[in-house]
């Protein structure tokens, strides 16, 4: 088994996280890896998404989950902000290019020496005709078979992080031609892509990606705000990182409190906790906190992240409460993180952003 294989060349700045961080997620990610299932993952803006793709592809993280089929599990990383035009050819380069560094930072010599022949052979080539959209699939297509004769026991799971706008503007053929590639290699491969929303509404024409959103429309998998614990392993790592310890325990509760667990306004709460003493009564008054800048950027951030359905159905939420929602958007809501509804209760997850949104 792997134990050492070099996924990933960032380095953690403080603390790194334990192995357990994020399991809600990555248990049932993990297992639609194993089942070579494709799935999505969708939470609103800043929610975490990319940080679990930071941590899932630790080798200690892959070995947990994985156990013995860790090393002929290959986890490519696919960042779909590198993408600018959005055409076929530059979504098979991205592929392309990304599946060979993956198997070039494999602790296995075999792969690391396939990778430098892939690339000769085939990215080279493609990188030399910009534009060939034909040859760029097809090689794309052979470098990912010659993985898979490498080893009849490799697989790959291809992680489509920030695949919103791919989802919208990509040419309805790459939707087709990702579902024939997955049929090709079946029980082998699969696809995860990490959403804000469903995909469903991103390409409301289902057409143009029926083949391929078959494959994973009934594997959803939630990523809502940190439990307490992952909140605590954050606010430590930030207070490393920025070399500004917490004294009173009773602070990173109020944090967590505060934000709700959402990362994104935990960072901003402690950037404000940089500037003032732990005893400032403001820092945890949701209402001086609406009044900061970096505070306001993330509630913008959060809604903007959402459908303007969505964000109207909140603002009238707030103000109203449910009487005469649409029970459907709440339901969305709740898989993105946004709501909590208990059996009493259905409330914002974030008091700040609950106030936020009444104004
Ligand atoms: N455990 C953590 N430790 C330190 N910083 C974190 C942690 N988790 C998240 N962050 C920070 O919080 C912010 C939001 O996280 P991240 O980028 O992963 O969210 P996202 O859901 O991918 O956002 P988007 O919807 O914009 O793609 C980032 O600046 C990230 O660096
Ligand atoms: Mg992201």
């Amino acid at each position: 088994m792997s134990t050492n294989r070099k996924t990933s060349t960032m380095k953690e700045i403080g603390k790194e996280h334990p192995v357990e961080y994020r399991r809600e997620v990555l248990k049932p990610l993990f297992d639609c890896i194993i089942g070579a299932e494709s799935c999505y993952l969708i939470g609103a803006g800043s929610m975490g998404k990319t940080r679990i793709l930071d941590h899932m592809i630790r080798s200690d993280v892959q070995n947990d989950y994985l156990k013995e089929r860790a090393a002929q599990t290959l986890i490519c990383r696919v960042d779909m902000n590198r993408l600018s035009d959005y055409s076929e050819w530059e979504f098979y380069e991205l592929m392309l290019f990304t599946f060979i560094q993956t198997i070039g930072n494999h602790e296995k010599d075999s792969l690391v020496k396939l990778s430098a022949n892939l690339m000769e052979k085939f990215l080279l080539p493609v990188l030399d005709q910009p534009e060939n959209t034909i040859r760029a699939l097809r090689f794309l297509e052979l470098a990912i078979s010659n993985l898979m004769v490498e080893d009849e026991e490799n697989s790959i799971c291809f992680l489509l992080d920030e695949f919103d706008e791919a989802y919208r503007r990509l040419p309805a053929k790459v939707f087709a031609h990702l579902r024939g590639i997955r049929d090709t290699h079946k029980n082998r491969l699969c696809y995860a892509l990490l959403l804000r929303n469903q995909p469903a509404r991103l390409r409301p024409q289902m057409k143009e990606h029926e083949s391929f959103y078959e494959l994973f429309s009934r594997n959803v998998i939630p990523i809502r705000a940190y439990t307490s614990k992952d909140a605590s392993a954050m606010i430590s790592q930030l207070e490393e990182r920025r070399n500004r310890p917490i004294e009173e325990d009773e602070t990173r509760e109020k944090i967590y409190l505060l934000s709700g667990g959402h990362p994104g306004l935990i960072q901003a709460i402690f950037s404000l906790l940089l500037k003032l003493s732990e005893g400032n009564s403001d820092l945890f008054d949701p209402r001086w906190l609406i009044t900061q800048e970096v505070i306001r950027e993330e509630c913008r951030k959060l809604l903007e992240s959402l459908e303007a359905e969505e964000r109207a159905w909140l603002v009238q939420f707030t103000r109203e409460g449910l009487n005469g929602l649409d029970p459907q958007v709440r339901q969305i809501l709740q898989v993105k993180g946004v709501l909590i509804k208990n059996e009493l209760k259905t409330r914002v997850f974030s008091p700040i952003l609950h106030l936020y949104l009444q104004q």
